[in-house]
């Protein structure tokens, strides 16, 4: 079998189109324009380029993009000012800090400082219970991407085995618990789970995030299986700089029913999931129904 090659860049800017529509309907109808801040402590190189990217997404979609750049000594209390000043602000309906955070300043206390409706990142302890519980939340960007990647692909999910490999609060946590919301048999796997490779091969749906170059080969995946590849990883092969995911393309896509390719799979998901809940904020603030099939 050869896998269905699931494009992500062309599904997140079908996701953006439908943000761009929403938001100037928002504009037409109410005169409400959604706001997304960013906040940039340091000079992280990789940092620079995802809130780059996020400012030209952001405008590019027709919401108001407010970026706040701050030096690498800011003070936790000065960050916390700012952090209030935002959930303060009418026009701001989404903000996200951008991690990690420089080593003296407390993440936690910053995200948990963040207003739950306003944190488009769905960090907040709040949000976290809310979906363990599975209470209407904010759903952190990239599972929430996977999610609707995997409901286009399958129609229904329910009754399907699903093994998330991966158990950060960031992708792999909040990923199972979006599985087992649309009523997945799910098993959260990881490193140092006992043979993995046949856990894996129990998966009608395999989501990949351990953050380890090309490591769940085609004897990880289930003949027809769906194969969703969150790792971002840069190697060097053969003299050059690669990008590859935590799954060994070629051979997992000659068993695969379906799979995300790296890159252009998962990763453009993020920043369009991003945009989505800071539209599914705005609308939220002002008592409007949700944008239907860009939420969870
Ligand atoms: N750093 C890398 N990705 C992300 C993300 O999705 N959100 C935040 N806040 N920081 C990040």
């Amino acid at each position: 079998m050869t896998a269905k090659v699931i494009d992500g860049k062309a599904f997140a800017a079908n996701v953006r189109a439908q943000v761009a529509a929403h938001v100037a309907k928002l504009k037409e109808t109410h005169n409400i324009q959604p706001g997304l801040a960013v906040v940039l402590v340091g000079e992280d190189p990789a940092s620079q380029v995802y809130v780059r990217n996020k400012h030209a997404s952001t405008i590019e979609v027709g919401m108001a993009s407010f970026e706040h750049r701050l030096p690498v000594d800011t003070s936790e209390a000065d960050l916390l000012a700012l952090v209030k000043s935002l959930n303060a602000d009418p026009k701001v309906h989404g903000i996200l800090v951008q991690l990690p955070l420089p080593a003296h300043l407390n993440s936690e206390l910053i995200i948990n400082t963040i207003d739950p409706a306003k944190d488009v990142d769905g960090f907040h302890i709040s949000n976290v219970g809310l979906l363990g519980t599975g209470q209407k939340s904010m759903v952190p960007c990239t599972p929430l991407g996977c999610l609707m990647m995997l409901r286009d692909h399958h129609g229904k999910l329910a009754g399907l085995n699903a093994v998330v490999v991966g158990r950060s609060n960031i992708v792999g946590k909040p990923m199972a618990q979006l599985l087992l919301g649309d009523s997945c048999t799910v098993t959260i796997a990881h490193s140092r789970t006992k043979d993995l490779a046949a856990v894996c091969r129990g998966a009608d749906i395999l989501v990949a995030a351990v953050g380890r170059p090309e490591m769940l080969t085609g004897d990880y995946v289930k003949p027809g299986a769906t194969v969703i590849d969150v790792g971002i990883n840069r190697i060097e092969r053969d003299g050059k700089a690669k990008l590859v995911g935590d799954v060994h393309y070629e051979s997992a896509a000659a068993v695969a029913g379906a799979i995300t390719p790296v890159p252009g799979g998962v990763g453009p998901m993020t920043i369009a999931c991003l945009l989505a809940n800071a539209l599914t904020a705005c609308c939220r603030a002002n008592g409007l129904p949700e944008p239907e099939g860009l939420t969870a």
